[in-house]
């Protein structure tokens, strides 16, 4: 049995679209209910729908096989696992943004808000620039406006949140997309079944 992280949400019914037409179905995961977990055992399949940021932390500790997670999280919490495949979906960028108009002149410590303190501090190291970071879990674009922050580090998609909010990108950072991961154990062990799954989704994907 092959134990699959699905990200909750559309970027995880997206790559189960995808995994469906590759021969991987489990009719009942489309029924609309509040279950979690879904199996196939004829398909050899079971899914878990998780929280899109906790796909690393199941994959990494084996409670999953496979699963789908974006490459903002594999940057920021560096997880231990294998990264098999660029799924080419799911795909926005690390930015930073600021209020309309802002410009750093450099004079005083830089004022970040983010999610991503890893990834921003290895950003601003790379270019020498002091900051001060505010870790924020959410809504992060309020920061900027209310003064809390100067710019932001945050993902960006279509651009609409940051248009809303009269702010702009400054910067992008890199870009994202979701990547397909597997447990380095488990790949050992279910090798045949990743590669066969792998072979079948990478055709679909292009
Ligand atoms: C993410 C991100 C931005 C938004 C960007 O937020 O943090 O706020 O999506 O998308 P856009 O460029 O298409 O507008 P999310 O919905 O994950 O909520 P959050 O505020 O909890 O981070």
């Amino acid at each position: 049995m092959l134990n699959i992280a699905l990200p909750k949400g559309r970027l995880g019914e997206k790559i189960y679209d995808i995994f469906e037409r590759a021969g991987y179905e489990c009719p009942s995961i489309k029924e609309n209910n509040r279950k979690l977990i879904f199996e196939n055992a004829e398909k050899g399949v079971r899914y878990f729908w998780v929280k899109p940021s906790d796909v690393s932390i199941y994959v990494e500790r084996g409670a999953a096989d496979i699963g789908i997670c974006g490459k903002d999280i594999l940057a920021e919490y560096s997880p231990d696992v294998y990264e098999l495949l660029d799924c080419k979906t799911g795909v926005c960028r690390l930015a930073v943004a600021a209020k309309k108009g802002f410009h750093d002149d450099g004079q005083n410590t830089l004022k970040v808000a983010t999610k991503f303190v890893k990834c921003a501090e290895a950003y601003y190291a790379s270019k020498g620039r002091d900051i001060d970071i505010i870790h924020l879990n959410g809504s992060i674009e309020l920061a900027p406006i209310l003064g809390l922050s100067d710019v932001i580090v945050d993902i960006v998609e279509t651009g609409t949140t940051l248009k809303e909010n009269d702010l702009e990108v400054v910067e992008t950072i890199f870009p994202i997309s979701a990547r397909l991961i597997a447990n380095k154990a488990g790949f050992k062990f279910k090798t045949a079944e990743i590669e066969a799954l792998l072979s079948k989704v990478k055709l679909l994907i292009g």
